[in-house]
């Protein structure tokens, strides 16, 4: 994790890390190294609360869901019924696969019990007696670490029976998936769980009405649990002092690609990408800034003219994208725009669970279209078909999955409509001759 120079050309309230302040320290992750910095202070303030009482502290704090779609955390608690006789459930959402999101497996290695101590919160506020870490099965190491600290956190009693005294019974069980991208929407996380193969289900209902083994069950993101503890510990004013009024707080940006320095840099939200790459060493050297993501490949790409957006939910949504989950994928002018989109699209149609037509039909066809045109094999009518293709998927799907392929299309087409037409005019593309007969 960077440092934020706080002193010198960050932005005004830039604040010290919070979830990555001592990711560089040795053995991070144990309870010992936890303990140090304030753990699990949070959870003995929360314990000391009505659980209605630390549910409304937790929506009036501000904090919204970082897994992307910024749904109001507090309000997802709030929707869980009480004395409905039923089982309560929280699954945390760990499996980050959002092409260019890098952030919850960096924090569940370097601080996972910053995650734990969440759960333990959440599951005292929706009277939940028993929690699951949903994990991306690739981390073979994360998982490890993850099983580790939650050996610790039972051992020092801050799971299992009686929890600190306070009478809360919580169960924490870490599952790892098998590596499908489906399985991070939260309905097909579920099916998962459950030992189906994942699908997404129809929503409504949503989770909080039937979710796990068709009981209520909240489904958070790793880093929205995570950033709970510190609300708790330093107070609902001091994370509204931070970020904008309707995206108040820090969090984690995951900047990638032709950056100098590419890694995990924790600041409010609201912060520009320009001030992120000021502060990061910017774009490698002797190039510049062609397109990036502001959250992953499913939110619609800005290019050099959108540096100044404040990344919070409202300001990059004015602007025609989504906040997403703040994956900063940065591309020089050397990438060519309709490969990354071809490849982006690729993993859609390899990743598309096949459940509903225009998503399963739609992305494959995309795919045919794009790598004729990279190819240098397309035609004019073509950039027609690809817009009336994604317009096709988008919206008519099922999950958010057919959303996130058709964007990258549309605003590919919208700002390097011109790069598409090079290649069908120039029978190849300008970029890299060499890969204009790749699909030949
Ligand atoms: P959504 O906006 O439909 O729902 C967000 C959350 O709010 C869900 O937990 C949902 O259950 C809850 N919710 C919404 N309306 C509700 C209501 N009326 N009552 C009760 N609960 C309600 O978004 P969705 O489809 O769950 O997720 C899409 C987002 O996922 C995108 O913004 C994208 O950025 C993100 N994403 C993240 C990935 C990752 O690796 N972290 C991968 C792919 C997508
Ligand atoms: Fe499956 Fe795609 Fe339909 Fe989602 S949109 S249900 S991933 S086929």
């Amino acid at each position: 994790a960077a440092e934020i120079d706080k002193n010198g050309t960050s932005p005004e309230k830039l604040l010290a890390p919070v979830l990555s302040a001592f990711w560089d320290e040795p053995e991070s992750w144990t309870l010992d190294t936890y303990h140090r910095h304030d753990g699990y202070e949070g959870l003995r303030k929360a314990l000391a609360m009505e659980p209605d009482d630390l549910i409304a502290y937790v929506k009036d704090s501000g904090l919204r869901g970082r897994g992307g779609a910024g749904f109001p955390t507090g309000m997802k608690w709030q929707f869980i019924p009480q004395g409905d006789g039923k089982p309560h459930y929280l699954v945390v959402n760990a499996d980050e696969s959002e092409p260019g999101t890098c952030k919850d497996i960096p924090l569940l290695f370097a601080n996972p019990h910053s995650l734990i101590e969440g759960i333990v919160i959440a599951c005292y506020a929706i009277r939940s007696s028993h929690a699951f870490i949903y994990l991306r099965g690739e981390v073979v190491p994360v998982l490890r670490r993850l099983h580790e600290a939650v050996r610790e956190a039972y051992e020092a009693g801050y799971l299992g029976t009686n929890v600190l005294g306070s009478g809360l019974d919580l169960e924490l069980t870490v599952h790892a998936g098998a590596g499908a991208y489906i399985c991070g929407e939260e309905t097909a996380l579920l099916d998962s769980l459950e030992g189906r193969r994942g699908q997404p289900r129809l929503r409504p209902p949503f989770p909080a009405v039937a979710g796990l083994y068709a009981c209520p069950t909240v489904v958070n993101n790793v880093e929205s649990i995570a950033s709970v503890p510190a609300i708790l510990n330093k107070g609902k004013d001091w994370f509204k002092s931070m970020g904008s009024e309707k995206s108040p707080g820090f969090t984690l940006y995951s900047l990638s690609g032709h950056v100098t320095s590419p890694g995990q840099y924790e600041a409010p939200l609201g912060i520009t990408l320009r001030q992120l790459l000021d502060m990061s060493g910017g774009i490698r050297e002797g190039h510049r800034l062609k397109f990036w993501t502001p959250g992953g490949s499913s939110t619609p790409m800005f290019t050099d003219e959108h540096l100044d957006v404040p990344l919070d939910y409202e300001g990059v949504g004015a602007a025609g994208s989504m906040l997403g989950t703040k994956a900063l994928q940065c591309f020089d002018e050397t990438t060519c725009v309709v490969r990354a989109v071809t490849r982006w699209t690729e993993f859609y149609a390899h990743e598309s669970c096949g459940k509903c037509t225009p998503c399963r039909e739609g992305t494959y066809w995309l795919v045919q279209l794009l790598r004729d045109i990279e190819a240098g094999k397309g035609q004019m009518a073509d950039l027609d078909k690809l817009n009336d293709i994604a317009d096709n998927i988008n919206g008519k799907s099922f999950c958010a999955l057919g959303d996130g392929a058709a964007s990258p299309i549309f605003s590919s087409l919208k700002y390097f409509r011109e790069e598409y037409e090079q290649h069908i005019t120039g029978k190849g593309c300008p970029f890299d001759p060499a890969r204009s007969t790749l699909w030949a």
